[in-house]
């Protein structure tokens, strides 16, 4: 009985991260879906940049791209990045936000997808 009430104490900590008020898990969970939705593809691993996307990182990136910049780019898109205004919630923004704002990012838990749908 003590085994079993120790297993969920354990089910409930690995829980979906969103909810979650640790700033910790919100940047890992930014992370995660930072490579889940082939932002990593384009972006770099950690954002730090590849072939068909800039670094996102960096004070010049911290200072011009504000929260609400950010939040534009990705529902919007530009003029090579697609939108991700249907991929993503609100929540999701944010927790994205919150990953590229980390002092140090942390490593995505998740595996890298074999497809990225909007990766091109
Ligand atoms: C197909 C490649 C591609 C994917 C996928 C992609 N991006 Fe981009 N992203 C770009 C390119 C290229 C730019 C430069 C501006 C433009 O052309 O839109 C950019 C610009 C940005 C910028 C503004 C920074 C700047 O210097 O222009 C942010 C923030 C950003 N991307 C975040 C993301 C996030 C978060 C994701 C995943 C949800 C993502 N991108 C997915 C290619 C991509």
């Amino acid at each position: 009985m003590k085994f079993a009430l120790i297993s969920l104490a354990l089910l409930v900590s690995a829980a979906p991260l969103s909810a979650a008020p640790d700033k910790k898990a919100a940047e890992l969970a930014g992370a995660n879906i930072f490579r889940a939705q082939g932002c990593e593809h384009c972006h770099g691993t950690g954002g730090v940049g590849a072939k068909k996307g800039p670094p996102l990182l960096g004070k010049d990136f911290q200072k011009q791209w504000t929260d609400e910049k950010i939040k534009n780019q990705l529902i919007m898109g530009g003029k090579k990045m697609p939108s991700f205004g249907d991929a993503l919630s609100d929540d999701d923004i944010a927790t994205i936000i919150v990953y590229l704002r980390a002092k140090h990012r942390p490593q995505p838990t998740v595996p890298v997808p074999a497809e990225t749908p909007n990766s091109n």
